[in-house]
């Protein structure tokens, strides 16, 4: 009898192999397998392996090979219907009857692959024919080699409407096929049909297996919609796939994590990197059934190597509808969290994707951004605290209860406990930090910020990718370090404030110290690096040294870079010198109106006015235009 393959793969994916094979053989875990004693021949040392990814098993012994079906089948003498309906029990399976209509629903299915395949090869085909030559300028252009453009199976669909369905029908396949699988439509007001991708790129999309099940075509101007993709059909729900699972399925097993991102092309700039665990949902909000296709990519809790994170990342664009997407997803996946099945979140520098990163600022930039993705429940922590204000009791009751609110979302009831914990420890820590630091600080200017997520589960400091602040005072200390000759120009702005973050103002205070200090020749860039690494009292400085002279700073300010002209940045300076001085201003305007309004003394008023009048100034001088380049502010 002839199974529906959408059945039987459903059959596979449900019954993990080792589970199966370890109620027979005595199997121990060998890596990303299972090995044991072959019970298909005689030996005494294991050599019969099984791999729950690639759902089959081994033996380097006998050679005997296969996969769930073929172990019952073997195993217990069985046919292979009647493996098939023993396995099908197990799994709470309903076994297909072998019914004319399900037989035809299997010689369909069949088909409908195999038109998939023939599109996908005939879109290549165009792809590197004399038609193709735009799109395949296109696609170079945009930085792809030929071997990612093969190796993606991307193509080209002329902007023709019969050609493709000529050349299909001649090999056999019937309109009703190629409408099946939403390659061609049928006209409106006319008898015929026509293709439904027209000069467009084609980016076939893989299922589980890594066989097309549809596409996705994109324009190469800015003409309609940016991308079309098919319809959902029989063998494609797009809330049931991601772009790169079959890819990212194979990842995990080398090791590799899981990284969400948005689009085909970011998928694709990740795998030519070496990310392989890249995937991307299909034009829409990752789903739930798509969060979970991932987690169960994942290998057995009681298998995982403890020391080792395996929860995918997803990645956002910093800007504020990026964050208000991760917010979206954030929410979607609360329900379903358990210690086993969670994600990180990483955002990526405001206006970039993977894409635009990879290809502007390279592989090490993207990798930092990954570092830098922060645990559950350090974003629903930040999620909760992004532009509030904590100053009253209130402020803070509406922050705890709204924060509260959203961990109990958590269904799994242990894991829910642990959250409600840890948040607990970290209110009291933030509030107390606050109610002692608002008498003492000098340049508490926005103390609420320093309450966003530091500490990481491996007890590194974490870097901040949402505290725009810090990563001000840390790009104007790389930019001073790299180019200490720009000291002259701008030194006494850099004396005059200090910063906010502890690490970063030691370092502040060490490096004017070195530069102010004129017993000696000016220091260049090599001899100033020495002196602060090798200061007297660093502990402190140290960390604000690494901090600033990293990767993450430079990813978010390029021109801030040792190797960049000292005119970029001197430009990168001045932005940011401007932006840094407004920032500071408005959160002392604010804090003077507050004091006007409980208290409307002259003295009050008086400072107020003040700082009015040197938020104008500042704004006059940045409007003039003094080369300032507002480009390079990036996502500061
Ligand atoms: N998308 C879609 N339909 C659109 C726009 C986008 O289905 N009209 C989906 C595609 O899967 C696309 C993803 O959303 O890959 C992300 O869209 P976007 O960020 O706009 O495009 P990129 O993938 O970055 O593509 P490109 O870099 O080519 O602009
Ligand atoms: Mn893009």
């Amino acid at each position: 009898m002839a199974f529906p393959p959408s059945f039987l793969e459903e059959l596979r994916s449900r019954l993990p192999l080792s589970g199966i094979v370890a109620k027979r053989v005595r199997m121990v875990r060998a890596g990303r397998e299972f090995k044991g004693c072959c019970p298909f021949h005689n030996e005494k040392t294991p050599s019969f392996y099984v791999n729950d990814d690639k759902q089959f098993y081994h033996c380097f012994g006998c050679g005997s090979h296969g996969d769930i079906i073929g172990f019952t089948m073997r195993f217990d003498h069985l046919s292979f219907p009647e493996a098939v309906e023993i396995l099908a029990a197990q799994a709470g399976l309903q076994v297909p009857q072998d019914t004319p209509q399900e037989r035809e629903q299997y010689n369909l299915e069949k088909r409908l692959y195999q038109v998939l395949e023939r599109a996908t090869a005939w879109f290549e085909e165009q792809l590197f024919s004399p038609q193709g030559r735009e799109a395949l300028n296109y696609l170079r252009g945009r930085g792809l080699t030929e071997e990612s453009i093969k190796r993606f199976h991307l193509g080209f669909a002329p902007n023709d409407s019969q050609s493709m369905i000529k050349k299909l029908s001649g090999e056999g396949f019937s309109l009703d096929e190629l409408k099946a699988v939403g390659l061609i439509k049928k006209s409106e007001d006319r008898p015929d049909h026509f293709s439904f991708f027209r000069n467009r790129v084609i980016f076939p999309v893989g299922d589980r297996r890594g066989r097309t099940v549809a596409f996705g075509g994109r324009v190469m101007d800015d003409g309609g919609p940016k991308y079309l993709n098919s319809p959902d059909h029989v063998l494609f729900h797009k809330g049931k796939l991601l772009y790169g699972l079959s890819r990212a399925r194979a990842a995990i097993s080398q090791g590799q994590p899981i990284i969400v991102v948005e689009g085909y092309m970011d998928v694709i700039a990740l795998v030519e990197e070496g990310f392989h665990g890249a995937a991307a949902p299909l034009g829409t909000a990752l789903t739930e059934d798509q969060i979970n296709i991932l987690w169960k990519l994942l290998p057995p809790p009681d298998t995982r190597d403890p020391s080792k994170d395996y929860s995918p990342i997803l990645c956002f664009d910093g800007d504020n509808a990026g964050i208000k997407a991760s917010a979206r997803a954030v929410e979607r996946i609360l329900p379903m969290l358990t210690a086993a099945q969670t994600v990180r979140v990483a955002y990526l520098p405001e206006g970039e994707d993977p894409d635009s990163l990879i290809k502007r600022s390279g592989k090490s930039s993207m990798q930092s951004i990954l570092d830098q993705a922060k645990p559950m429940i350090d974003v629903i922590w930040d999620l909760t605290l992004a532009n509030r204000r904590l100053t009253t009791p209130e402020e803070r009751g509406a922050f705890i209860s709204s924060i509260k609110h959203r961990i109990s979302r958590i269904k799994d009831e242990s894991l829910r406990s642990l959250y409600n914990d840890e948040i607990q420890k970290r209110i009291s820590a933030a509030f107390s930090w606050q109610k002692t630091s608002t008498k003492t600080g000098k340049f508490n200017r926005s103390n609420k910020r320093e309450l966003f997520t530091t500490g990481t589960p491996d007890g590194l400091s974490r870097k901040q990718p949402l505290n725009p602040q810090k990563l001000r005072e840390r790009v104007l200390l790389a930019i001073m370090i790299n180019h200490p000759s720009l000291f002259g120009e701008f030194g006494e702005d850099l004396a005059q404030i200090g910063f906010f973050t502890p690490t970063l103002e030691a370092l502040r205070q060490q490096l004017v110290n070195l530069l102010s200090d004129d017993s000696h020749e000016p220091l260049d860039a090599e001899e100033l690096y020495r002196q602060l690494s090798g200061g007297a009292d660093t502990k402190i400085q140290a960390t604000g040294l690494s901090e600033t002279l990293s990767e993450a700073t430079y990813v978010h300010a390029g021109f801030a870079r040792p190797d960049k002209p000292v005119e970029q940045a001197r430009q990168g300076w001045k932005s940011i010198w401007n932006k840094h001085l407004q920032e500071l201003l408005q959160a002392d305007m604010q804090a003077a109106k507050r004091q006007y309004a409980e208290n409307a003394s002259e003295e009050n008023l008086t400072r107020l006015l003040a700082l009015r009048s040197q938020i104008e100034t500042l704004n006059r001088e940045s409007a003039v235009g003094d080369g300032t380049d507002s480009t390079l502010l990036l996502s500061i």
